[in-house]
């Protein structure tokens, strides 16, 4: 039940506001002794021409008190105290009786919804940059989807473009084919490098990368092979790690598979009186939006990422007619995507204002300084490989009896990883800090993973409750806390739609973990007064355990049974 909006329904009989005014007032009290909800009654001074302290007073006489424990007026506040007992049998039957569909809902129906993620650059390494947009991505997919949106996973890969050029150049040169076949991405970078580091002393050499990319956009056979075999090598080494993650797509059609789709958008762009020449090449001027031009052919004729976006999104339209086309990209291509958005809007397409760019910051780490430039880079693979480590060090310490170690320590390593993109307001720049991260106590994957074996334990221990149980017993402070917490999934999630936001849903499990962790350290179950109170008891830590697994699913985290 939503005690708000019955809150609001009570309040609206005796008050001349709409009810959606009515819930933007409601408040939830800094303290719980004052209560669960509170209504303010400022608002209403002009209308009734009264003191607000004297309208919390009258209202408090009139207000039908069926379903809440008490309701006080404290000055100008009118404070309303939920039936403790009510809301605790309520909440947990609800999520028992749903179990893993608890917090899904079907207000997604028949909605399309294109969420574009993680689109790495072929032959070069997935990096840390990558990883956000990743975690991001699959989380809303996750999101979304619970709640009825049909999700289209897209990977725009970054596989087009006149660097493809110098690779085919670097590797005619200088590339070792045994090296290519063991780890391809390791030795396309190496060679990428090297061409860099050749062409600074020998500046011919970038005509000849130049030269190879017009042959490959030319569709020349021996190139264009090159190409092809770079771009699969390149995509199985992905692919390992989407494995790992528990990451999937839909389409793989990257800045290439929009080739032959380019022209038609450029004529119709030229069609409508916005392109433009500007020192010759081809823009749509933004000027009238505080934005530089956008360009969609170089003075060489050539195409460029904008150009493609605009036609993917064409495409995406065509192809999908969807309710909202999201792009998880960093923060600083944020200018870009405005561009794109805002020619698509002149070019007279109203769902222009339908495609939503999500960004993320930066990744920094505590413990070193990177140079992409040189070629230092953090191989994901060496990152997770190393969380998985040290999270096994963590185990033989705490817990070296554990069977299936190996297993337990993928889940968490992985999962304090992908906790670590996802706890934050996506905007944030994010530090890696392995201590931080590894932590079983802060506020961190481990420490939620943590908290849901803990409750698994108990129940292995003392068993789990029959349904019928005394709901009443749940009456500490404690106990409240939490199942208020329990009952609170999908108001998380829906906000967490509305900002495009997962943090907003990771937050929610934390709080949740934390308020388990407050009861448990404060009452026993085992030892509990009387066996009413211990089977209640049993019933909630069934039904947190539930919610930390639902939440953190929707997060692309796993769970431990024991850890
Ligand atoms: N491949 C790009 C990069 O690694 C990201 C692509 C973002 N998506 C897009 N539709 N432009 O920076």
């Amino acid at each position: 039940m939503d005690y708000k909006e019955l809150i609001a329904e009570k309040i609206k009989e005796h008050v001349d506001l709409q009810l959606e005014e009515i819930l933007e007032l409601i408040e939830i009290p800094p303290k719980s002794d004052m209560g669960d909800y509170a209504f303010p009654c400022f608002k209403l001074a002009k209308v009734f021409r009264k003191a607000p302290n004297m309208i919390s007073e009258e209202l408090k006489g009139k207000i039908n008190k069926d379903g809440f424990e008490k309701i006080e007026n404290l000055g100008p506040y009118l404070n309303f105290f939920l039936d403790k007992s009510a809301v605790g049998k309520e909440t947990i039957e609800k999520i028992l009786s749903e179990r893993e569909n608890y917090g899904t809902a079907n207000i997604g129906e028949g909605k399309k919804v294109v969420v574009e993620y993680s689109s790495p650059n072929i032959a070069k390494p997935f990096h840390v940059g990558h990883l956000f947009t990743t975690v991001i991505g699959n989380s809303l997919y996750k999101i979304l989807s619970s709640q009825g949106y049909d999700v289209e996973r897209i990977n725009h890969l970054g596989d087009w473009g006149t660097q493809f050029g110098k690779l085919i150049s670097a590797y005619k040169r200088w590339g070792n084919e045994e090296a290519l076949q063991e780890e391809p991405i390791k030795e396309l970078l190496r060679i990428y490098v090297k061409f860099h580091d050749e062409a600074e002393k020998d500046p011919a050499l970038n005509d000849e990368g130049r030269m190879y990319f017009k042959k490959l956009e030319d569709g020349c056979k021996e190139e264009t092979a090159l190409w092809k075999r770079f771009r699969d090598l390149s995509l199985k080494e992905f692919k390992q790690i989407y494995d790992i993650l528990g990451v999937e797509f839909d389409s793989y059609a990257g800045e290439s598979f929009y080739n032959d789709k380019m022209d038609a958008v450029i004529e119709e762009i030229d069609k409508k009186g916005l392109l433009v020449e500007s020192n010759g090449a081809k823009v749509v001027m933004l000027d009238d939006y505080n934005m530089p031009p956008c360009i969609v052919k170089k003075s060489d004729g050539a195409t460029i990422y904008a150009t493609r976006d605009l036609t993917a999104a064409i495409y995406r339209k065509k192809t999908y007619d969807f309710y909202k086309n999201i792009y998880v990209v960093g923060t600083p291509q944020a200018l870009h995507f405005k561009q794109v958005f805002t020619t698509l809007k002149l070019m007279g397409n109203e769902w222009a204002d339908n495609c939503k760019h999500v960004g993320f910051g930066l990744v920094k780490f505590a413990d070193r300084k990177l140079s992409t430039r040189k070629g230092e880079v953090i191989f994901l693979d060496e990152l997770l490989n190393e969380a998985v480590s040290k999270t096994l060090e963590t185990i033989n310490e705490k817990n070296p009896e554990l069977e299936n170690k190996e297993e337990v320590a993928k889940k968490i390593g992985i999962g304090a990883v992908m906790f670590t993109y996802l706890k934050n307001n996506r905007e944030r720049d994010i530090v890696f800090d392995w201590k931080e991260m590894l932590n079983f106590d802060g506020e961190t994957g481990p420490y939620v993973q943590y908290t849901y074996a803990r409750g698994k334990s108990i129940l292995r221990k003392l068993g789990t409750a029959s349904e019928e149980v005394d709901y009443s017993k749940l009456n500490t402070k404690e106990e409240f806390e939490l199942i208020k917490n329990l009952g609170g999934f999908n108001d998380a999630i829906s906000n967490s739609i509305d900002k495009l936001e997962p943090s907003i849903v990771t937050r929610y499990i934390i709080e949740v973990a934390k308020a388990f962790n407050k009861f448990y350290n404060s009452h026993s179950i085992a030892n509990a007064k009387d066996d009413e109170t211990k089977m209640a008891r049993l019933r909630m830590v069934e039904a947190t355990c539930e919610v930390i697994k639902n939440g953190l699913g929707l997060l692309g985290i796993d769970v431990v049974e024991k850890m």
